[in-house]
């Protein structure tokens, strides 16, 4: 998307004759390259920023009025920060920004009034991070034109407070992480736990990243997720009397059949564990420049996520069956929390174009819907466009 375009957009909704300039922002999408349903256990997840995510043009005003308007719908959101915020059902998608301006007002920022408008790039609630994309961009927007940036692991751990506490989903700190921290070229290995990480360079080479939409609303997915973490509590709980373990990643194959005798939640540790270990050996596979191993990995964490976590269903496996059955196609698994959304494929550069004819019509044979694919590169975080026109 271009500033040129934003800039039009914006000053149709909002006029033009205004003291303040137009300032422009852009921040990331993710896919979750490996470490699915980790980060909430206490381990370490492999995401990456993806270059499709969600552009917000702002004006600041002399006055403490916010105006959001985003072209999902037609709706003008107007809120006098000097109120409280409290989370409105009928403001649906606005109370994702408003949950993170409450952050920072809680944290003492001075915010100014503003005029704001988002555009998007990236498919709503289809496991790219939509929410995540939309927290951490306000954040650090609202942060800038307070005179106070923030830190970006502040930023993430923020984006993800307003998540938990207003918006009332477990999740946990990757997807924030990865919008505020991404590297273009870079996978981000981080610790959930003590929040460490490190950059790790995705050398594709004769590859790309192919998403694959499956454009099934994630129904449940919230109620099917806070599950997914209550499951993965009770599982701890029995494992840490006998052996000590802080988190359930770091359980033992041997110990969870010993000591779980409920098939559901044994099924849910064994995927943790096994995850974990498969974030160290795809970090390894990485750092060596070897895809094939990656790609192997990719395909073992959807068949865990399918059997052992049962978060996937029949249009993200169908998916994947029909990347893994392509000979261009070296790996892939879904993304995100899962029950619809995204999966993504590794795929030959000279294969990408009936790699995507191809998965297009076989989705669509086996599950009768349309699905969309689509080309994606790895990019920075959340950033401030650079506006090289003046006004
Ligand atoms: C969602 C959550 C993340 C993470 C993933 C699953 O995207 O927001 O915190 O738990 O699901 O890996």
């Amino acid at each position: 998307m271009e500033i040129k375009s934003l800039r039009k957009s914006f000053y149709q909704l909002y006029g033009r004759e205004d003291p303040h300039p137009v300032e422009f922002y852009f921040a990331p999408g993710r896919i979750c390259l490996i470490g699915e349903h980790i980060d909430y256990n206490g381990g370490w997840v492999m995401p990456a920023a993806i270059s499709r995510g969600i552009y917000a043009a702002v004006r600041k005003e002399d006055n403490k009025i916010v105006w959001m308007r985003s072209q999902l719908d037609d709706h003008d959101l107007v809120s006098n920060l000097t109120n409280p915020i409290q989370f409105e059902k009928s403001r649906g998608w606005a109370n994702y920004p408003m949950a993170v301006l409450n952050e920072l007002l809680q944290k003492g920022y001075e915010l100014p009034g503003a005029e704001v408008m988002y555009q998007s790039n990236l498919p709503v609630a289809a496991g790219l991070s939509s929410s995540a994309c939309v927290e951490v961009l306000t954040g650090y927007m609202f942060a800038e034109m307070a005179g106070k940036p923030m830190d970006r692991t502040e930023l993430a751990q923020m984006g993800q407070k307003a998540e938990n506490d207003f918006i009332g989903v477990q999740s946990g700190i990757m997807d924030q992480f990865a919008i505020a921290h991404g590297k273009k070229g870079n996978a981000i290995l981080l610790n959930c736990e003590t929040l460490e990480y490190a950059h790790v360079p995705v050398r594709l080479g004769e590859y790309r990243i192919v998403v694959l939409n499956t454009n099934k609303q994630r129904a449940l997915h919230e109620s099917k997720y806070n599950e997914r973490v209550a499951e993965c509590r009770a599982a701890l709980a029995l494992l840490q009397p006998k052996t000590g373990i802080q988190h359930l990643v770091q359980a033992d194959p041997r110990d969870i059949t010993k000591y779980i005798k409920d098939p559901i939640l044994r099924r849910r540790a064994h995927h943790a564990a096994s995850e974990q270990r498969r974030v160290q050996e795809a970090a390894a596979a990485l750092r060596r420049s070897d895809l094939d191993t990656f790609g192997y990995l990719l395909f073992d964490s959807h068949r865990s996520l399918k059997n052992d976590y049962e978060v996937s269903g029949h249009e993200l496996d169908t998916m994947v069956e029909g990347a893994q059955q392509h000979p261009g196609c070296i790996g892939a698994k879904m993304s995100g929390a899962g029950f619809g959304g995204c999966a993504f494929a590794l795929v030959k550069k000279d294969a990408i174009e009936s790699f995507i004819a191809y998965i297009e019509q076989y989705y669509q044979r086996y599950t009768g819907r349309k699905g969309t694919a689509f080309m994606v590169d790895i990019v920075d975080g959340v950033t401030k466009l650079v506006d090289t026109k003046k006004e």
